[in-house]
């Protein structure tokens, strides 16, 4: 991963957005939020529909007026300055290319509005028309690229601007599978060669988690973690984000004891489960949830692994996806757990274990998060 260097690029201070919704009600789009972002690093705004990552972006790029709070852009109060006049610049997901232009002329759009000399802006667009790997496109209409060049088109429209950060909100929300995933790469490498901030809106978790230095989970309009992508998904804070990234089980219980290096939980079925607590004690009785990620869970109908938690259940479904194969299986108590199991060799358990079956399912202690919200 790249080491993104330590000068803020982008600071939001207590930052909200209010709207006032046509009953008169005040929606809170973005509520008191706080987040640095440094330059040279790929930052991601994550979060489900309508959690406030597009206000978040547009209050960043002067679009919108924060209702209250203050945003610093390289160590300058920017918050009452207009779009024009900030050093950023945002792709859009419909990114409206102009449909008489070829993709020079929608390139350099920009800057002859801005009148800069003609040799400049022919320079310019043909050095960020290699960067997007479109030099040989110049002279086509968009009707003419396919919907990944046009959205090359777009990157390079606001690339040839020099800006400081470029803002992106899913930008590649209109493309197939495929040719997202092959862009992400694109985007991934073309911003280390420009080696500016970009800070890129998705609701995709997958996405976030391959393109990312650092992610912020948002929802209802708060940040409820930022990390990187390692950390979100080993160390998630909370239920939601543990559930907003990746697949978890959750198992309720209650605090029995706390070791040194373990606390034992009596789960709602009756169980008790270990968890490594790196030194934090929780109160005994508290209510709380252990997140396990499917693939971490060993299954197998013979003899255990040696490991700190191991149940037995019953196999309640199987299904099968091609790299992994899923179990869902039946704690006594009625709680279900899924377990997942890459199909390196399928001879192995999924040869051996059917429906019905008895089974156990084991994790080391340190597998397990405890989340207390
Ligand atoms: N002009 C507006 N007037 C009233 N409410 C608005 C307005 N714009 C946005 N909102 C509300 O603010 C909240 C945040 O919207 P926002 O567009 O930032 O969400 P988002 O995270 O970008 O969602 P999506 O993933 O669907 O694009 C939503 O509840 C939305 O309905
Ligand atoms: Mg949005």
């Amino acid at each position: 991963m790249s080491q993104p260097n330590r000068q803020a690029a982008v600071v939001l201070r207590d930052l909200v957005k209010e709207y006032v919704d046509p009953n008169g009600e005040i929606v809170t789009a973005v509520n008191s939020i706080n987040l640095t972002i440094y330059d040279e690093e790929f930052f991601s705004l994550l979060g489900p529909s309508g959690c406030g990552k597009t206000t978040t972006l547009r209050m960043i790029a002067g679009l919108e007026i924060p209702t209250r709070g203050s945003i610093t852009l390289f160590d300058e109060d920017v918050t009452d300055r207009p779009a024009y006049k900030r050093p950023v610049n945002t792709v859009f997901q419909r990114y409206a290319l102009f449909p008489h232009m070829n993709v020079r002329d929608n390139v350099s759009f920009g800057l002859r509005m801005q009148r800069v000399p003609k040799s400049e802006i022919d320079d310019r667009v043909q050095e960020v028309l290699r960067l997007v790997r479109l030099e040989r496109m110049g002279d086509r209409r968009p009707s003419q690229l396919s919907g990944g060049q046009q959205q090359r088109v777009a990157l390079a429209r606001a690339l040839v601007n020099n800006p400081e950060v470029l803002l992106l909100d899913e930008p590649l929300g209109a493309l197939d599978l495929k040719l997202r995933q092959a862009m992400q790469e694109e985007l991934k490498r073309i911003q280390r060669e420009v080696g500016i901030c970009f800070i890129y809106v998705t609701h995709d978790q997958e996405e976030a988690l391959t393109m990312s230095d650092r992610i912020a989970v948002m929802n209802e309009g708060n940040i409820l973690q930022v990390d990187t992508p390692y950390d979100l998904y080993e160390e998630p804070k909370t239920r939601f984000v543990a559930d907003f990234i990746g697949e978890t089980n959750f198992l309720v219980g209650t605090v029995l004891e706390n070791d040194p290096e373990l606390t034992h939980v009596r789960l709602d079925s009756d169980q008790i489960a270990h968890v490594t607590n790196e030194g934090k004690h929780y109160p005994v009785g508290e209510r709380v949830t252990l997140a396990i990620r499917p693939e971490k869970i060993f299954l197998g109908a013979g003899t255990p692994p040696d490991v700190r938690n191991v149940f037995t259940g019953t196999v309640r479904n199987i299904v099968y996806f091609g790299t992994d194969t899923y179990y869902d299986v039946e704690l006594p108590g009625g709680v279900r757990i899924t377990a997942r199991q890459q199909n390196q060799d399928y001879t192995g358990t999924a040869a051996v274990v059917a429906v019905n079956d008895a089974v156990y399912v084991a994790w080391r202690s340190h597998n397990a998060s405890l989340l207390t919200e």
